[in-house]
C-alpha cells in the first residue's frame, strides 16, 4: 500500500507513522510527505529518511478550489491507496474530499463529536470535562464528522493548562494514529454507512 502524508508544521504525528511503518514492517511504504507550508519542520525529517517531499504553498493560491486542485495533482503523482492528514491545517473542498472518499484519514485533538474546529484543548477546559482525548476518523465533507476509526481518552487534571493538556493528548495521538493507519494498510477496516468496523 502507498501512503501520502500531508503536514503543515512540526509533523510529530507524521514521524510516529513513518517510524511505525518502518520498524513494524507494515505492508506499506510512505510514498511522500507533502506540506502546504515551505517552513514545515517535519519535511526535513522525511527527507532525511529518503522519503519524497513536496510543498504546495497554500497562500499563493487565490481560492481554495485552485489550491486543492494542485494539491490533488501533486498527491496523485504517487497513486496513493491512503492519504493521511497529520496536523494539516487546511479545510478541504468537497470535491477534494470526494476524490479520496474512504481513503482519507485525519486526527482531531478531541473526543469527537465534542469540540470540533480549532482550540480544542481550550474548549475542553472551558467546558469543564473530566476526560478529553483524540480521534482518528475518515474525512467527509462535513468538518470533523467522518466515521470514527479510533479514539484515546486522557484525564483532565485540575491544574491543567492548554499546553499541559495538549501534551497529554499528543502522546496518545502518537499511539492511536499509527495503529489506525496500520489497520487500514492491513485491510482490516470496513466502513458501513457512518460506522467503522475493525476485523481481526
Ligand atoms: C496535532 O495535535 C493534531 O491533532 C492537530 O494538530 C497537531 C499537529 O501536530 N490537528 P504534529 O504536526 O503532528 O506534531
Amino acid at each position: 500500500k502507498k501512503i501520502v502524508i500531508l503536514i503543515s508544521g512540526r509533523g510529530s504525528n507524521m514521524r510516529a507513522i513513518v517510524d511505525a511503518c518502518m520498524s513494524q514492517k507494515w505492508p506499506a511504504q510512505i510514498a511522500a510527505v507533502i506540506s502546504n507550508k515551505a517552513d514545515a519542520s517535519g519535511l526535513a525529517y522525511a527527507a532525511g529518511l529518503g522519503i519524497d517531499t513536496a510543498v504546495v504553498v497554500s497562500k499563493e493560491f487565490s481560492s481554495r478550489e485552485a489550491f486543492d486542485c494542485v494539491l490533488q495533482q501533486t498527491i496523485d503523482e504517487y497513486s496513493p491507496d491512503l492519504v493521511v492528514l497529520a496536523g494539516f491545517m487546511r479545510i478541504l473542498t468537497p470535491a477534494f474530499v470526494e476524490h479520496y472518499a474512504g481513503r482519507l484519514l485525519n486526527i482531531h485533538p478531541s473526543l469527537l463529536p465534542s469540540f470540533t474546529g480549532l482550540a480544542t484543548h481550550r474548549q475542553a477546559l472551558d467546558a469543564g470535562v473530566k476526560v478529553h482525548g483524540a480521534t482518528v476518523h475518515f474525512v467527509t465533507a462535513e468538518l470533523d464528522h467522518g466515521p470514527i476509526v479510533a479514539q484515546a481518552v486522557v484525564p483532565v487534571k485540575a491544574d491543567d493548562t492548554e499546553d499541559s493538556l495538549a501534551l497529554r493528548v499528543l502522546e496518545q495521538e502518537h499511539v492511536i494514529y499509527p495503529q489506525a493507519v496500520r489497520l487500514f494498510v492491513e485491510d482490516k477496516i470496513n466502513i458501513t454507512g457512518h460506522i467503522v468496523k475493525v476485523s481481526e
